[in-house]
């Protein structure tokens, strides 16, 4: 069969061929530490299942949902968004109910630009936001996030024939592959800046929750005028380890909300709606589940750090998300050094550059295993004896 050409633009999933190593490995019955996914360990909380299955049981909810989701999810979003951040947000034209975040960020693209028309996206960056870009036929420039820069991208130095053709912008912190995080005057200026060339902001606030030391990472749509040009992607996958239930939501300006929900009316009529009344328990009930997660990946980054620097590992703390990005010793690519920490220790980690050009030279943790296991990892790590002060790169 034919394929279009659509479907041929598709990027090849970079991390498919990870996956297949790591199940092929564990398939030999070797003990893989599998430190190379982003998908949450923890249950989702008992009182959100409850909701589920209490909502699964009334008839109501086995029909067709409205079109745009509860409006009840809506409210429950928007008061979320006001006690969090202390952003208002009008349910109605605010608020535009997704299949996890990562439908949105493939949708945006064919919402907003037209064929051969120019995003900007980050590298590193998620690898789904070019899937958006083969589906709508858009060009892209990427834009690096630089240790230097604390992995925030550098406006200054986007090229001016870059801003002029440009029409969209994604950004994400507490940022996925790198751990860093964003604060609010950076958004202020991000503001500035999409205002002055007339660029959509998208912020993918995945890891929105998950902010290191006491400091709570910040909503784009807390900076002043940020959502007279942008919306911001706020997913529940990661909040409430509820990755697989896949309930997340845009809100911010109505313009590109309403985008959102039109291509939406189109494709599907909003998700099973005890689904959607787990969600509004989730963000109205009681936040200390949230408060425990972050406290565990907390315990969990302190502690892999600590061990990573002991064996001569000079890695710098992740300050969000539960990613840690490491500079990878001399001699290798990040897919050798991938490889060779899978053949020769049993650990898996992502190789940087399934996360652009500019991720080469790292490797990406996630802290998805407890502490013993993590300790575990850096032992199998230390005796191959890698790393002295001399032998790290960055
Ligand atoms: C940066 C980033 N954005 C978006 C997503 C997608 O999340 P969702 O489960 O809401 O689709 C992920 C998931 O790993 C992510 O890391």
């Amino acid at each position: 069969m034919e394929y279009s050409e659509r479907i041929k633009r598709l990027p090849k999933q970079f991390f498919a061929s990870l996956v297949n190593k790591v199940n092929q490995a564990i398939e030999e019955g070797r003990d893989i530490i599998n430190l190379g996914q982003g998908n949450p360990d923890q249950p989702t909380p008992s009182h959100i299942v409850k909701a589920l299955q209490q909502a699964a049981e009334n008839p109501q909810n086995h029909k067709y949902s409205l079109f745009r989701g509860m409006p009840e999810l809506k409210a429950a979003a928007a008061e979320f968004y006001y006690r969090q951040y202390g952003v208002e947000i009008d349910p109605m034209t605010e608020v535009a109910i997704l299949f996890g975040t990562k439908t949105g960020l493939v949708e945006l693209p064919m919402c907003l630009l037209n064929e051969g028309e120019r995003m900007l996206l980050p590298d590193p960056g998620y690898p789904d936001y070019l899937s958006g870009t083969a589906l709508a036929n858009v060009q892209y420039e990427t834009f690096p996030l630089k240790a230097e820069n604390h992995y925030l991208p550098d406006y200054e130095a986007i090229p001016s024939k870059h801003l002029q053709s440009a029409k969209l912008m994604y950004l994400n912190y507490p940022n996925n592959p790198t751990g860093a995080a964003a604060n609010r005057e950076f958004f202020e200026k991000t503001v500035q800046f999409a205002k002055k060339h007339q660029i959509a902001i998208v912020h993918d606030f995945a890891y929105g929750a998950i902010g290191f030391d006491g400091k709570k990472p910040v909503s784009f749509l807390e900076a002043e005028g940020a959502k007279g040009i942008g919306v911001e992607m706020y997913t529940l996958s990661k909040t409430y380890n509820m990755a697989g239930w896949r309930v997340g939501f845009a809100v911010g300006n109505p313009d590109m909300i309403e985008a959102v929900n039109l291509i939406q009316d189109h494709l599907y009529c909003s998700l099973f709606p005890a689904i959607q009344e787990a969600a509004i328990a989730a963000m109205t009930g009681d936040q200390s589940c949230v408060t425990e997660l972050v406290s565990r990946y907390e315990s969990r980054r302190n502690a892999f750090i600590k061990a990573c620097r002991e064996i001569g590992w000079n890695v710098e703390s992740p300050t969000g998300s539960f990613f840690a990005w490491l500079p990878i010793p001399n001699g290798f690519t990040s897919e050798s050094f991938a490889d060779y920490l899978l053949e020769k220790a049993d650990v898996a980690v992502a190789a940087g550059n399934g996360f652009g050009r500019h991720g080469e030279g790292y490797v990406r943790v996630g802290l998805l295993v407890d502490e013993d296991r993590l300790q575990e990892a850096v032992n199998r790590i230390a005796k191959l004896n890698l790393f002295s002060s001399a032998a790290v790169e960055k």
